[in-house]
């Protein structure tokens, strides 16, 4: 299928493009052909079965033909048109996620990705408020654009700073292998002590990642986001969810709010929108919050909002959800993952610890379970998570090796044979990882 060698791709793509997050001279991508389900191919002919969907994006599996097909037919009829027309594809899709999207939410404005879904987002807030600061959490990734990189927690923000002013960071319930999670109760005191020092009345909005993704799949106690929700309407603070990972069925409900009954304000969704089949985000919002908008300018626009292709590819793609029952499917499987992750940390000392919801699952490594020093240290990497990751890719088992993290995130399509074949090949890994254990 491909005309050049993989050599040939792999390089001229070095020459030519940019990659993310990284020193490019220490690079060396893998030159893929093809892809189907949770499986992909490269230009070589090596299978690898993709155990985080990509970025935690292809939530229906590859290439899937219905969604194929949706795209090709709308490409033919009307590939584009201005965002200020009307099309049936934005109509549809407009109704169909205001049907989806939590509690009374029922509107929403069309973005190209996360990051400018997350920026429409404090934009909508800032105006509806008044207020000017945001709150986010540092455990978290919001996108790399100013706005939402200076929203980020985590540290790809360093590089960025100094960024947008008016953002505040909150320390999250969970504090890393060592100290360990805060129940509810002691998370919340500390972000209200925090919301007074700030000064509520300066504060247009809280956004958070319900699950984190990235930075640790992070699964809040109970009771906090309920609390996050009182606090947020004592102050007259909106709560902004990042549904952009954790959204459309990766933690078994098309939004991971809905596990605690939290309805946001606004919600932010991408990827798994179109199984990241074409780029488009959305902003959804309550009616407490659009109708502002009823008498005053939306000061924001893009090229693309509302691209007809994009609308084409979540419309199909939500349909593949539905008829695939995919949503029930990877609660369903989160319960075989979590049998996976329990055996492999009955079986190796390195296994600090768990989790999942659904299909979205971590396992964290450690150098001793009484000290629970991490594997590797916070932003950092060590001889044995890198032997790991070098196991992993030589058996064909694509996945995200960050820090201490093992991510166990594959498509939702995925049989139950191959995601005992993916814990399998972790198992062998984590024999090398025993022999440094304390
Ligand atoms: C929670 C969250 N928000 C926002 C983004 C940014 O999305 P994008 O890369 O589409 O801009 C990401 C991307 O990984 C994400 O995980």
């Amino acid at each position: 299928m491909n005309e050049l060698t993989a050599d040939e791709i792999v390089d001229l793509c070095l020459k030519h493009t940019l990659y993310d997050w990284q020193q490019q001279g220490t690079t060396r991508p893998i030159a893929v052909a093809s892809a189907r389900g949770s499986e992909f191919f490269t230009v070589g002919g090596k299978r690898y079965l993709d155990f985080n969907s990509q970025l935690m994006g292809v939530n229906i599996g590859h290439a899937d033909p219905r969604v194929a097909e949706a795209i090709a037919q709308q490409a033919r009829t009307l590939p584009y048109i201005s965002p200020f027309m009307a099309t049936e594809v934005r109509a549809r899709l407009g109704q169909k996620l205001a049907e989806l999207m939590p509690g009374d939410l029922d509107k929403v404005f069309f973005t190209l990705g996360g990051a400018e879904a997350n920026e429409n987002a404090i934009r909508i807030a800032k105006a509806v408020t008044g207020r000017n600061k945001i709150l986010a959490r540092y455990r978290s990734y919001h996108g790399a654009t100013y706005a939402t990189i200076s929203l980020t927690g985590d540290p790809r923000r360093w590089g960025n700073e100094p960024g947008m002013p008016g953002v505040v960071h909150v320390l999250d319930p969970y504090h890393g292998t060592q100290r360990g999670t805060d129940d509810a109760a002691t998370a919340l005191a500390y972000l209200e002590e925090t919301v007074m020092l700030e000064g509520p009345a300066t504060i247009a909005a809280f956004i958070l990642e319900p699950v984190t993704g990235t930075n640790g799949i992070l699964i809040p106690p109970e009771g906090y986001l309920q609390g996050v929700r009182e606090l947020c309407d004592r102050h007259g603070i909106l709560l902004i969810a990042d549904e952009v990972m954790s959204g459309f069925g990766r933690t078994g409900e098309w939004f991971a709010v809905n596990h605690w009954g939290v309805v946001p304000d606004i919600i932010t969704m991408a990827k798994g929108l179109t199984s990241s089949a074409v780029p488009l985000g959305a902003v959804g919002l309550r009616p407490s919050v659009y109708r502002y908008f009823d008498e005053h300018v939306y000061w924001g626009g893009l090229t693309y909002n509302s691209h007809p292709l994009a609308c084409a590819a979540a419309l199909a793609t939500i349909n593949v959800y539905e008829e695939d029952g995919l949503i029930d499917r990877s609660r369903k499987l989160g319960e075989v993952m979590a049998g996976h992750h329990q055996e492999l940390s009955d079986k190796h000392a390195s296994v600090g610890l768990v989790r999942n919801l659904g299909l979205f699952g971590i396992l964290e490594l450690v150098r001793s379970r009484e000290t629970m020093e991490p594997m590797a240290p916070f932003n950092g990497t060590s001889d044995e998570m890198k032997a790991i990751g070098k196991y992993l890719d030589d058996r064909g088992l694509f996945t995200m090796v960050r820090w201490n993290q093992i991510m166990t995130n594959p498509p939702l399509c995925i049989t139950e044979e191959q995601l005992a074949e993916g814990f399998a090949i972790i198992d062998g890994a984590l024999d090398a990882a025993d022999a440094a254990v304390a």
